[in-house]
């Protein structure tokens, strides 16, 4: 499907879901950029996946919710690779109440999903439409279709991505490019988020996926061309047929009782 000299570039590529389609793509024989935060050993995962899955590999660390990292890093990608897929995957959030959110954790979200999301895809996006065939994935949240209290931002942020992606979807049709937006419900990715989910109780854990499942399934459907991806749509459906004034609070509370419980 790509040639030697194309490459994917996963953000957030150190763990969780980023990892987890580092190594679905290697599986798949593609090539692969790997970006995360520094001091995270992405020297060696990128080495360890080289060597697993025979593709080439190369990393950047840097702090992408500067917007002048995100700059150099997509100067350095279009003077050296052609990129066929690029996968907006690193994001931050969590859960806080508004009033004891720092100034900066609210901007460190802004700046990871939203503006990291947008001008990685704007200076990339010569690159990709000059590629026979080119894919951006970006990961939005379940959370992008609910406001959510004590998450406030980050759903909102994620509303930013589903938007985004779909209007640049439509924008590009009749080009090379298809963008494609995903929607995970919650993904225990780390010890931490599944200690959070598994606080949330049942109503969190319906639709749970395994990681690895959903970066395939994420994968195919991608390469499919599905605008797109929810990969536990009952879910959805089910919060999507509460009424807002019951689901808002409902949601809200779940939120709450995974701080105060
Ligand atoms: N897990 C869930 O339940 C869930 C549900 C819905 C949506 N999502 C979305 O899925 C994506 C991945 O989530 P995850 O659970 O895999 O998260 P995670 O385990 O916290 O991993 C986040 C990744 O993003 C990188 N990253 C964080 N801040 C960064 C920054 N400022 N600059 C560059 N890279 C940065 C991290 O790098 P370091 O390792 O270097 O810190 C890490 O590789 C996110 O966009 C998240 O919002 C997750």
């Amino acid at each position: 499907m790509t040639t030697t000299n194309q490459y994917a570039i996963v953000t957030g590529a150190s763990r969780g879901l980023g990892k987890e389609y580092v190594s679905e793509l290697a599986r798949r024989g593609i090539n692969i950029i790997l970006v995360s935060l520094p001091g995270e050993e992405l020297d060696v995962f990128s080495l360890e996946i080289s060597l697993r899955y025979s593709v080439k590999t190369h990393y950047y660390e840097t702090d992408l919710s500067v917007n002048k990292n995100v700059l150099d890093l997509a100067d350095w990608v279009n003077q050296h690779f052609e990129v066929f897929l690029l996968i907006n995957n690193a994001g931050t959030g969590g859960s806080r109440a508004f009033l004891q959110a720092s100034a900066q954790y609210i901007t460190t979200i802004i700046q990871l999903n939203i503006m990291a999301t947008s001008v990685l895809t704007r200076q990339l996006l010569p690159n990709l439409i000059r590629q026979p065939q080119a894919y951006i994935l970006n990961v939005s949240s379940m959370a992008a279709f609910f406001p959510i209290g004590f998450k406030t931002v980050y759903p909102a942020s994620k509303s930013f991505v589903y938007s985004f992606s779909r209007g640049l979807n439509e924008e590009l049709s009749g080009t090379n490019v298809f963008v494609s937006v995903v929607n995970p419900g919650p993904l225990k990715t780390s010890l931490e988020i599944a200690a959070r989910i598994d606080k949330q109780g049942l109503f969190a854990k319906l639709g749970l996926i395994e990681p690895h499942t959903f970066a395939q399934k994420s994968m195919d459907k991608l390469f499919q061309k599905y605008a797109v991806i929810v990969l536990n749509p009952f879910s959805l459906l089910f919060l999507r047929l509460i009424p807002s004034r019951v689901r808002v609070p409902l949601m809200t509370n779940v939120i709450k009782r995974e701080l105060y419980v």
